[in-house]
């Protein structure tokens, strides 16, 4: 048969040319492949609660293996609702307002094809979780990036110019994407700042979706702030959320949206018509998951902070800038010291000589040139599996000779 690209109509979507496939995806496979520890995808190698998984198989059990309502589990959405409102002081109607999805990746591309409009812009906070350029470019839209620059000293934050992010709206603008806490910095947005998007939203009558998957994970008594609870935001706000980070069940795919009803009823309609529902058995477990104690998430993010600060040291050490976050689970670095030329030829040496998958800087820009002295590193491992790495690690270091003899490899 003959290659698709030699046919005279090359029968793809000139969508898919404009996007490649995912470079934390693509790093797993290589770190499989290489046997390597992956230190690249967020997804913990630890055991999810025992509670939640017994909730998930009494579902089963009882026979709940057929379609959900199409938005949702009334169960899920009640709890959702109800710890929207108890975290976050935002009240949430379950029946109008909530939408579940298969995983918050379903949630952000559901959400873009319901709102956006073929000349359409978002803006985009970059470095970015890679989804969100192919996700705008899918739902027509073109996405409009924002810097977030690196602090200048070991524990100073991420931060934006404010001049810079008002340049980026204007009459095409759609929405602005937040991410906070934030993948790959780890910055955790302040009420100022987030005080400046909704004055610029509200100014530009531009929408405001926020991926907040990382709510629970926070360290050094930062707080987190849904946009959604900030004056004027209710009515141009979409919350988006899942269960993966928090419960530490990745591979569920459960996630959802709040939006206003009139924007949540266009959601659920595109989200009927890509995946008819989010697994059911595993919505039930997550209304369980939903009412587990205050308990539970202080020794969440304890657990992440004491992993955090394993790993930092090890990485400090053995010749990485690293780049203190403030949420989420992972770590930026700079990897100027090693002289490789730049992320790509460093991460591929990581995988292949060192035994440690991680992702290239240049996956979470527009411009790879942005990316090519960073390098991220995932923390969301057991001790044993970080402590490994760190090992592996050493044998980067610049002063090591075996190091030295390596580098520009
Ligand atoms: C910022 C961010 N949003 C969304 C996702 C994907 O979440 P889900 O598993 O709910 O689709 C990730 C996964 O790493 C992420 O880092």
């Amino acid at each position: 048969m003959s290659d698709v690209a030699a046919h005279p109509k090359h029968f793809l979507s000139d969508k898919v040319s404009h996007f490649t496939e995912s470079v934390i995806r693509e790093m797993t496979r290589q770190a499989m492949l290489h046997g390597a520890i992956n230190l690249a995808q967020g997804f913990p190698d630890f055991s999810a609660p025992g509670e939640i998984k017994k909730a998930a198989q009494e579902a089963i059990a009882a026979d709940v293996n057929q379609y959900a309502i199409t938005w949702g589990a009334k169960t899920l959405r009640n709890a959702i609702a109800r710890q929207m409102n108890a975290w976050q002081g935002v009240p949430v109607d379950p029946e109008t307002q909530v939408t579940v999805c298969c995983g918050s990746t379903e949630a952000m591309i559901s959400t873009l094809l319901a709102v956006c409009n073929a000349g359409d812009e978002v803006v985009i906070f970059e470095p970015y979780y890679e989804n969100y350029g192919p996700d705008s470019i899918l739902s027509g839209a073109k996405p409009r990036f924002v810097k977030l620059r690196p602090p200048s000293t070991a524990d100073g934050e991420w931060t934006f110019d404010e001049q810079e992010l008002r340049a980026a709206f204007h009459k095409h603008t759609k929405a602005i994407i937040v991410n906070t806490p934030n993948n790959p910095t780890g910055k955790v947005f302040t009420r100022a700042e987030l005080e400046i998007i909704r004055d610029l939203c509200v100014e530009f009558d531009v929408l405001a979706i926020t991926d907040e998957i990382y709510e629970h994970i926070l360290y050094d008594g930062t707080q987190h702030i849904s946009i959604a609870s900030l004056e004027g935001m209710q009515d141009r706000t979409i919350t988006i959320n899942g269960m993966s980070k928090t419960y530490s069940v990745t591979g569920w795919r459960v996630g959802w949206t709040i939006a206003p009803p009139r924007i949540a009823d266009a959601i659920r309609k595109v989200h009927d018509f890509l995946t008819v529902g989010a697994p059911a058995p595993l919505q039930e477990a997550g209304a369980s998951a939903l009412s587990l104690p205050e308990t539970y998430y202080r020794n969440l993010a304890e657990g992440y902070r004491k992993r955090r600060d394993r790993l930092i040291p090890a990485l400090t050490e053995a010749g990485f800038k690293c780049f203190l976050p403030r949420g989420a689970y992972y770590v930026m670095t700079d990897i100027s010291a090693f002289g490789f030329p730049d992320d790509l030829a460093f991460t591929k040496h990581l995988v292949s000589e060192i035994g440690v998958a991680a992702v290239p800087g240049s996956s979470f820009y527009r411009d790879p040139r942005d990316g090519a002295r960073q390098v991220r590193f995932a923390f969301c491992k057991r001790d044993e599996t970080l402590d490994e790495a760190a090992k592996r690690l050493m044998k980067l270091r610049p002063s090591d000779p075996a190091g030295r003899k390596m580098q520009g490899g």
